[in-house]
C-alpha cells in the first residue's frame, strides 16, 4: 500500500489548484490569453467547480482520496500482473503440507497438478466441460477470469495422525502446524494426513472459509493429502476437484441447497435449480428431485454439489458473478489483487 506517495499526491494537488506542477506544457502563457478574443477564449470550469464544491462539502475530499487511491491500486496490480489486462485476477497461491509418512508429503508435481486444475476448471478449459447437458449450456459460467499462481509450497514433518477441524492446530507453528503466510494477500492451503471432526472422528475430504473470515489467521483451505492433484490422488477424487469445491465455499458459494443441511434453501443463484440435498457418485442426466412440492431437474455436475470429481463439471453464471465480486476492488477479498 503505497498511502503515502498517494497523500503527498491529493496534498500537492489540492494546494496547487489549477496548476499542475508535473506537466506545464499545455498551460497558455498571459500573453496568448491577452491576444485570443475572449469568444474564442475555451473555457472548461470542472476546476472550479471542483474547488467550490470542496469549499462547501470538505468530506468530499476523503471521497477524492479514496478515488485516487483504488486507482493507483489498479494501476499498480495492472503492472505487477495480478489483474490481467482483460480484468482476470490470478489469485496467489501459498500450500503448507504437514505430513507423517513420506507418502503424506505430496509432490510439488501433485501441487502442480493441483494448480493447472483449477485453471482449467475456473477457466472453463476443462476438457470434461462436454458433460454440461444441452439444458444447462444457458446458465454456464464460462471463464470466471480468476485464476491461481502458486507462489510458496511450506513442508513440515509432525508426528500427528489426524487434525481438527474445530481446533485448527495445522495453522500455528506453536501447536505443530505452519502459520498462513499473509492471509491478506495470498488463499492459503494447509495439506493435512487426516481431518477430524469434533469427535476425533474422520469423514471430510476438505473444508474452507467463507470470505467474512479474510484476514483471520486460519482463513483459506484444509485439504486431506489423498485429494490433491491427480497423480496418486484416491478414486473418485482423483481429479483435484475437492480444491476446486473448497474455492469455491473461499469465494463465498453455498452449496447448491445453500448453507443449511435442511437443503432447499437459497445459494443465491437463480440459475442452479433449488435443491433438496447433495448427489452423490455418478448420476445420470436427468434427475430430478422436489423442494416445496416443485420437481426441478438438478445441477448435480456443478462444483458445489458432492460427486464424485468426474461428475462435476461446471459452475453457473450467477456462481461467476459472486465470486467476481468477493476478488473485485471493493470485495472482501480485495487483498489477493
Ligand atoms: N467437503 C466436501 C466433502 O468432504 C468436499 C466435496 C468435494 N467433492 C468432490 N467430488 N471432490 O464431501
Ligand atoms: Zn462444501
Ligand atoms: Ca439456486
Amino acid at each position: 500500500m503505497k498511502k503515502f506517495l498517494f497523500g503527498a499526491l491529493v496534498l500537492g494537488f489540492m494546494s496547487a489548484c489549477n496548476n499542475d506542477n508535473l506537466t506545464h506544457q499545455n498551460e497558455t502563457s498571459p500573453d496568448q490569453e491577452n491576444t485570443v478574443p475572449s469568444a474564442l477564449r475555451r473555457s472548461c470550469p470542472s476546476e472550479e467547480i471542483r474547488q467550490a464544491m470542496l469549499l462547501k462539502n470538505p468530506s468530499l475530499k476523503q471521497k477524492i482520496a479514496d478515488i485516487e487511491f483504488s486507482t493507483e491500486k489498479f494501476a499498480e496490480n495492472l503492472k505487477i500482473g495480478k489483474v490481467l489486462a482483460d480484468g482476470t485476477v490470478e489469485i496467489p497461491v501459498v500450500f503448507n503440507v504437514i505430513y507423517n509418512t513420506s507418502a503424506q508429503n505430496v509432490s510439488d508435481a501433485r501441487i502442480a497438478e493441483q494448480i493447472a486444475v483449477l485453471n482449467a476448471d475456473y477457466g472453463a478449459t476443462n476438457s470434461d466441460i462436454t458433460k454440461i447437458p444441452s439444458a444447462f449450456k444457458p446458465a454456464a459460467a464460462g471463464d470466471v477470469k480468476i485464476r491461481f499462481k502458486l507462489v510458496a509450497t511450506n513442508r513440515k514433518q509432525s508426528t500427528k495422525t489426524g487434525w481438527r477441524s474445530d481446533l485448527e492446530q495445522m495453522k500455528k507453528a506453536s501447536t505443530g502446524g505452519i502459520d498462513a503466510t499473509d492471509v491478506t494477500k495470498n488463499m492459503n492451503i494447509w495439506v493435512v494426513n487426516s481431518i477430524l471432526d469434533e469427535n476425533n472422528q474422520p469423514g471430510t475430504l476438505g473444508y474452507a472459509y467463507y470470505p467474512e473470515h479474510a484476514g483471520q489467521w486460519y482463513d483459506g483451505l484444509v485439504i486431506g493429502y489423498q485429494y490433491i492433484g491427480k497423480t496418486g490422488a484416491s478414486a473418485p477424487f482423483n481429479l483435484g476437484r475437492t480444491v476446486t469445491h473448497e474455492v469455491g465455499h473461499y469465494l463465498n458459494l453455498p452449496h447448491l441447497w445453500g448453507s443449511s443441511d435442511a437443503g432447499c434453501q437459497t445459494d443465491y443463484s437463480n440459475d442452479t435449480p433449488t435443491s433438496p440435498g447433495p448427489n452423490y457418485g455418478n448420476p445420470t442426466y436427468p434427475l430430478n428431485r422436489v423442494c416445496g412440492g416443485v420437481s426441478r431437474s438438478q445441477m448435480f455436475m456443478n462444483y458445489m454439489d458432492y460427486v464424485d470429481d468426474k461428475s462435476m463439471v461446471m459452475f453457473s453464471a450467477n456462481q461467476r458473478t459472486r465470486m467476481q465480486a468477493v476478488v473485485a476492488a471493493s470485495g472482501p477479498r480485495a487483498g489477493l489483487r
